[in-house]
């Protein structure tokens, strides 16, 4: 579990100055790692208000299934003109499919940016060649997919990987290098293998290896980064360059906005209050049931995170009970009801520090 300390760390000075990848600019150095099945239009959206993102990028999408049109994949591309920069994230084995994707998304306008997908180690995806599985290739067909793409496009393209397949095939410093020199503008790397799973710690030395083997092209740190001590550390460890945070921002929606003030003014500045918790808690609702176009699926997915609500905002059982079986509105504003007027409770701020950790739920998802 990870706290604050008492001293506050002092952010490097370089995190002041403006950061780019290619040519889109970015408001911070704090990006919206992706998590499939929660880093939503209605999240993106939601968390971007509060300030202090640089960017966001989609859940991972099938090239395929984009070029295909499939209804349910179009959801995953829904944007607005208020979340951009929007980097879309793709996925994919065949470099003809996965140049077709690129191609359709910039041509109707929906990706700033184009980022590939090297990380995922689901067997899904990996059995299909695609995922963390690029990373075991040596025949250079991973490097000729990704400039490929880069050379189809006219919008900068990045890459997330992880450190390697295992501890004894750390490929990512080897890939960072290769994909700068066709045309790749960033690299987000997450400091596990992809044998690691979830397990076990960041490896740090591995992220500033892929630090050291680019020339020019900002690195994105990756992992386990909750807090101001945690970017800190990240950042001192490994020299990145940005960092992206994934379930650090469900568990604490406003930690790019205090990144960004720390490495601005050395103070990280408020959490959100416990009133604003519940705001945002009932405008992520809301823009759920809008974006699935029904308040009933609208709800049922909300289900997924009404845990993290419940445990940040320290709802009793019965009420997480009630949330996880969500149907309607006029049911929700019922059971926040008892909340929504009332002061939070003693020591909730500590309370929630405390738990910065909020687990995203287990499963096959939680090998990402
Ligand atoms: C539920 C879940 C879904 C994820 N989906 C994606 C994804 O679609 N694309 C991707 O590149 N990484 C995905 N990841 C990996 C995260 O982007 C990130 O690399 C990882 O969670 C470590 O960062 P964190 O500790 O800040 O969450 C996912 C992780 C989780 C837990």
């Amino acid at each position: 579990m990870t706290t604050e300390p008492a001293i506050i760390p002092q952010p490097p000075a370089f995190y002041k100055d403006a950061l780019a990848i290619g040519t889109v600019k970015l408001a911070s150095r704090f990006n919206l790692a992706p998590l499939a099945g929660y880093t939503n239009l209605p999240f993106r959206l939601s968390i971007r208000e509060l300030g202090g993102v640089g960017l966001c990028t989609t859940d991972l999408v099938n090239a395929r299934a984009i070029v295909d049109g499939l209804q349910k994949t179009m959801m995953l591309l829904a944007t607005s003109p208020a979340e951009r920069p929007l980097f879309v994230q793709i996925f994919g084995s065949k470099a003809h499919e996965m140049v077709g994707a690129a191609k359709w998304l910039v041509e109707r306008g929906l990706a700033d940016g184009i980022d590939i997908n090297m990380g995922c180690p689901v067997r899904k995806v990996v059995k299909t060649g695609g995922g963390s599985s690029m990373m075991c290739d040596t025949t250079g067909a991973t490097v000729d997919l990704v400039r490929q793409v880069v050379e189809a496009v006219q919008v900068p393209v990045s890459v997330k990987m992880r450190l390697g397949w295992d501890d004894d095939n750390l490929s990512a410093p080897y890939f960072a290098r290769e994909f700068e020199k066709v045309g790749v503008t960033a690299v987000t790397i997450h400091g596990r293998t992809r044998e690691q799973g979830f397990a076990g710690g960041v490896n740090h030395d591995g992220i500033r290896r892929v630090v050291e083997a680019v020339e020019k092209i900002p690195v994105f740190g990756n992992g386990d980064v909750r807090s101001v001590a945690d970017a800190a550390r990240m950042i001192s460890d490994t020299g990145c360059h940005g960092i992206a945070i994934g379930r650090g921002a469900l568990a604490n929606p406003w930690v790019f906005r205090q990144f960004d003030s720390w490495v601005r003014t050395g103070d990280p500045g408020p959490r959100g209050t416990y009133a604003e918790r519940l705001a945002f808690m009932r405008l992520h609702l809301r823009r759920l049931v809008e974006w699935k176009g029904s308040e009933k699926y609208g709800c049922v997915h909300f289900r997924k995170v009404a845990t993290w609500y419940t445990k940040a905002l320290r709802f009793p059982k019965k009420v997480q009970q009630r949330l996880v079986m969500l149907s309607g509105l006029t049911e929700f504003e019922e059971i926040i009801a008892p909340f929504a007027s009332g002061p939070a409770p003693d020591g909730w701020t500590e309370y929630d520090t405390q738990q910065a950790q909020i687990a995203v739920p287990a499963g096959p998802i939680s090998h990402w």
